[in-house]
C-alpha cells in the first residue's frame, strides 16, 4: 500500500505529455513488485525436477532445409526483434551497446540491418526489424537508425518500461520525481522479460498479427551468431507440424566457460528455464555440472505471435523475478527487480528446445570477445560472421585480456592491428602491453607486464608458445 502511494506521488510529478507512458511503466513495476513480495523464494524443489523427455530438445542437425519455392512465403511470416535496451558500459562505452563497432567498422546494429536487408533482397520478401529500446538507448538509437532510411528493411522501435530502483532497506522507490531530467540513476529497464508486455502495449503485436506475420525471432543484439535461420523457420512453419510449436528456445552444448548460463528442465510437467538464481544453494555444483545439465539457453527464441497474444490476454504470463542488488554512485544500496525473456517458456503449450551449433551463440560481452570477432578467426560474408575455414580446430581460443584492455577505447589504442590468431589456443595478457602491426600469435601465449613495466610487442613478431614477462623472454 505504501508503495502504491509512493508510485502515485511519482506519477503526479510527471509532465502531462509523459503521463500515459509513465502510468504504464509504473503499473508494470507494481506487478513486478507484487510478485517479489508475495511469492515464495525463487528456488525450485530440486527433487521435483523431471527428466527431459525424448524429442523435447531436438538437434539442429536433424532439421531439414526448406524447399526453395517456400522460402519467400515463410520469411514473409517472420518478424525479427533485437533486444536493444542495454548500454555498452561493460566495455567502457557510453550509449547503446549496439552502436559499438565490432567488425570492419560495422556496429552490431549495422550488421543486423545488413543481414535483414540481404534476406529481403535475396528472397524478395519483407522481414521487418524491430528494436526493443530502453529509456537508456532510445534517443541515440533513433538518431543512428536514420542512416538506414532507403534500405530495403522496414524498421520499428518500441520502448520497454522504465522502473524505479528501490531502496534495499525500506523497499521504497529511489526517484522523487518522474520528470524527464530527473536523476537517471533512480531508474532502470527491468530486464528483457519486459519484451512481451511492452511489445503488446505499443500495439506492434496486434499490428504484425493483422499483417499475417506468424512468428517472431527474438535475440540479444550483442549475439553475432543470432541470424535468421531458414532450417529453423522451416521446422516451425513447414510440413505437417506447421505452427504447432508455440515457443522454441535455442540451446547449445555447455562447456566449462558457460556453467552459469540458464538451462532447460522439465518441472511440473512443463518445460522451464532454470537460472542459477533459482537453484538452492546446496545444488549449485549440480547446476554447474556439464554432465548433469548439458545445455544452456542462448536467448535466441522463436515465438508464435498468436500464442503470445493469448498468453497475454489471458493473464498467463508468469516469469520468475530476478533480484539484482547494486550500489549506486552515492553509496546507496538498492535492488532492481528484473525478468528474463526465456523465463516465459513455461507459459506456452507446445514449447521446445532446439540444440543448435555453438556458432549460433557468439556474444560480445567483453573486449576479450571483441578481439576474437575482429580477428581472422572469423570471416564476414553478407554481414554474417562464420569461423574461418583456415582454422584447424572447431573451438575458439581462450582469451583473457587484463583491465588495461577493458574499455573499447583502450583496447583499440593497444592493438595497432588485430593479430593473426588462426593457430592460437590460449592468450593471456596483463599489464601495460601494446601490440604492433602484423603480430602472429600461436599456441599458448602469456604476456605479463609487471606494475611499472611496459611491453611493446614489435610489429611482425611471431609469438608461439611463449611467455613474455618484463624484459624477460622465455
Ligand atoms: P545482458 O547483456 O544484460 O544480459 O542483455 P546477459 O549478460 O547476456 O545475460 P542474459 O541474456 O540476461 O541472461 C542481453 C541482451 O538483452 C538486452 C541487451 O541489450 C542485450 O542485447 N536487454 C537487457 C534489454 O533489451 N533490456 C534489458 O532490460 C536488459
Amino acid at each position: 500500500k505504501q508503495l502504491t502511494f509512493e508510485l502515485q506521488n511519482l506519477l503526479h510529478t510527471c509532465p502531462r505529455h509523459l503521463r500515459e507512458a509513465a502510468e504504464s511503466d509504473l503499473n508494470a513495476f507494481e506487478k513486478l513488485f507484487g510478485r517479489f513480495v508475495n511469492e515464495p523464494g525463487p528456488c525450485v524443489e530440486w527433487d521435483n525436477i523431471q527428466k527431459l523427455e525424448e524429442g523435447t530438445v531436438p538437434k539442429y542437425s536433424e532439421l531439414q532445409g526448406p524447399e526453395a519455392s517456400t522460402v519467400k512465403a515463410m520469411l514473409n511470416k517472420l518478424v525479427v526483434v533485437k533486444l536493444n535496451g542495454g548500454l555498452g558500459t561493460s566495455m567502457g562505452c557510453q550509449g547503446p551497446k549496439s552502436i559499438i563497432p565490432v567488425r570492419s567498422d560495422l556496429t552490431f546494429l549495422d550488421l543486423t540491418v545488413q543481414q535483414i536487408e540481404h534476406l529481403n533482397k535475396t528472397y524478395g520478401c519483407r522481414v521487418p526489424l524491430v528494436l526493443m529500446n530502453s529509456f537508456n538507448t532510445d534517443e541515440e538509437t533513433k538518431k543512428v537508425i536514420r542512416k538506414y532510411q532507403g534500405l530495403q528493411v522496414d524498421m520499428y522501435t518500441f520502448n520497454q518500461s522504465r522502473c524505479p530502483r528501490i531502496n534495499k532497506e525500506s523497499l521504497m522507490p529511489i526517484p522523487r520525481t518522474c520528470a524527464e531530467d530527473d536523476n537517471l540513476e533512480g531508474w532502470y529497464p527491468p530486464g528483457h522479460g519486459d519484451f512481451y508486455q511492452s511489445f503488446y502495449n505499443c500495439g506492434l503485436l496486434d499490428w504484425f498479427i493483422s499483417q499475417g506475420k506468424e512468428y517472431v525471432f527474438v535475440s540479444n543484439i550483442d549475439n553475432l551468431g543470432a541470424t535468421v535461420n531458414l532450417s529453423i523457420l522451416n521446422f516451425l512453419l513447414g510440413g505437417q507440424r506447421a505452427g504447432q510449436c508455440h515457443f522454441l528456445m535455442e540451446v547449445t552444448d555447455k562447456t566449462r566457460a558457460d556453467v552459469k548460463g540458464g538451462t532447460l528442465i522439465k518441472y511440473e510437467n512443463k518445460l522451464r528455464l532454470l537460472e542459477i538464481a533459482q537453484v538452492p544453494k546446496d545444488h549449485i555444483d549440480d547446476f554447474k555440472s556439464v554432465k548433469t545439465f548439458k545445455i544452456f539457453n542462448t536467448n535466441n527464441l522463436w515465438i508464435k505471435l498468436k500464442a503470445m497474444m493469448e498468453v497475454l490476454v489471458n493473464g498467463e504470463l508468469d516469469m520468475e523475478v530476478i533480484v539484482n542488488h547494486k550500489t549506486l554512485d552515492n553509496g546507496l544500496n538498492i535492488i532492481q527487480l528484473e525478468q528474463a525473456v526465456g523465463g516465459a517458456v513455461k507459459c506456452f503449450s507446445g514449447s521446445l528446445g532446439l540444440n543448435v551449433p555453438r556458432s549460433r551463440f557468439l556474444p560480445v560481452k567483453k573486449t576479450d570477445d571483441l578481439l576474437l570477432v575482429m580477428s581472422n578467426l572469423y570471416c564476414l560474408q553478407q554481414a554474417t560472421l562464420s569461423m574461418s575455414p583456415l582454422r584447424m580446430f572447431d573451438t575458439t581460443p581462450l582469451v583473457k585480456l587484463g583491465s588495461q584492455f577493458g574499455r573499447v577505447q583502450d583496447f583499440v589504442r593497444r592493438f595497432s592491428s588485430i593479430p593473426d590468431m588462426l593457430e592460437l589456443d590460449h592468450l593471456s595478457v596483463s599489464g601495460d602491453v601494446t601490440f604492433g602491426k602484423g603480430v602472429v600469435l600461436k599456441g599458448t601465449v602469456i604476456i605479463i607486464a609487471n606494475h611499472g613495466d611496459r611491453i611493446d610487442i614489435p610489429a611482425g613478431a611471431i609469438l608461439e608458445n611463449k611467455i613474455v614477462s618484463g624484459n624477460l623472454r622465455i
